[in-house]
């Protein structure tokens, strides 16, 4: 830790303390996955996303507010132009303890040093597929190859921890738990399997026959390897096991099986700049409107951040069985 601890000041009405917070620095991705996307998007005009400036403006009030932890999210991140030049900044805020980040790996041969540098401590990247014919499948534009040489290239470069994250789909990718689970083994890094989250309307499958439990995977798991529950929590919604006799977690990420929501920790800041209080609802507020007209007034940003806080609703409504309430695709808020 490189601080005396900065106090807390983002209590919900539930007494849920907000530490953590997750920034979309952009909606646009080079891959459209089937689970994330539909296959025509519509992504924001420049003006109507935070600048670079404005999220580091934001990143560094919530630091004040007592947040110690910031994901940066996309869509995909690294394809944002300068986004390294902002990590390097957000890396650099005194009271963050950690910056992390969540990638489709496109991009990580040529910046995983970079990221290194700019104080990224550990990349959950998306893999859903060893197969290169499912991968582009489900990415719709995404090349395995290229991903599988990112993973490499983070790996090689030292990274405190680095994640797989698997959204599995019944009969698209559900034979490949174990292979999956195999690889991060062989590769000596973490996976956390996810159920999939309705999101925005999709066209490819419909969510609630494609539907594939956390418990049926750990059962799949439970055929070939030993694992042993573990109390590691990041406040988050993964429950961990680790593989016996390896450093290798196995996190579950499940929504709709387990509900999480008593612990959470976190907030969202959307590419357009609305603070997200939960990713299953719409409360938020425009917090892109608060800094534009107060761009060297951080009392008053912090001030209502603070007040945003009462919004945060108690839990989410996921529902897979109807249509989506929530409209905004996962691309906008990172996951
Ligand atoms: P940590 O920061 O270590 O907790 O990582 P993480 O696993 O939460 O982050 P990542 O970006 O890899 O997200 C993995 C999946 O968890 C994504 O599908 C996220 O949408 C989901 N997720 C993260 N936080 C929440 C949450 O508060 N609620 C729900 N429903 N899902 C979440
Ligand atoms: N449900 C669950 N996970 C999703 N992701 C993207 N869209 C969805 C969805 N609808 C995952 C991505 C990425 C993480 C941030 O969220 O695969 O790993
Ligand atoms: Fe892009 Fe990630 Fe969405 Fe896939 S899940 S389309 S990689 S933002």
């Amino acid at each position: 830790m490189r601080h005396p601890k900065q106090a807390k000041q983002l209590v919900d009405r539930f007494g849920r303390s907000v530490d953590y917070v997750r920034i979309s620095i952009t909606d646009r991705c080079d891959f459209r996955c089937v689970y994330c996307m539909s296959e025509e998007m519509t992504f924001l005009p420049r003006e109507q996303i935070l600048s670079l400036e404005e999220i580091y403006l934001l990143a560094k009030c919530f630091t004040e507010l007592g947040v110690n932890k910031i994901r940066i999210t996309g869509g995909e991140p690294l394809i944002r132009r300068n986004a390294v030049e902002l990590l390097q900044k957000i890396g650099d805020l005194p009271l963050l303890d950690e910056l992390v980040m969540t990638t489709n790996g496109s991009q990580l041969t040529h910046t995983a040093s970079q990221l290194k540098q700019a104080h990224v401590a550990r990349l959950n990247i998306s893999l859903d597929t060893l197969n290169a014919e499912k991968f582009k499948d489900l990415t719709r534009t995404g090349d395995l190859d290229t991903v599988l040489k990112g993973i490499r290239t983070a790996i090689n470069t030292g990274f405190k921890r680095i994640k797989i994250n698997a959204v599995i789909l019944k009969n698209r990718n559900d034979d490949e738990v174990v292979d999956l689970v195999r690889f991060a083994l062989d590769s000596g890094i973490d996976i956390s399997f996810i159920e999939e989250m309705p999101l925005g309307v999709i066209s490819s499958h419909n969510r609630a026959e494609a539907y594939y439990s956390s418990d049926q995977i750990k059962a799949d798991l439970d055929l070939h390897f030993k694992l042993e529950k573990i109390s590691d929590t990041t406040a988050g919604p993964s429950d961990y096991y680790r593989i016996q006799g390896s450093q290798t977690k196995v996190g579950f990420i499940s929504p709709h099986s387990h509900n999480f929501c008593s612990t959470c920790n976190r907030v969202r800041l959307t590419a357009e700049g609305r603070l997200l209080l939960c990713l299953g609802n719409e409360h938020s507020i425009d917090l892109k409107a608060i800094v534009r007209a107060n761009p060297n007034d951080t009392e008053i940003i912090k001030q209502a951040i603070i007040d945003a806080m009462d919004l945060k609703p108690e839990q989410h409504e996921f529902d897979l069985t109807e249509q989506p309430i929530i409209m905004r695709h996962m691309n906008s808020t990172g996951g």
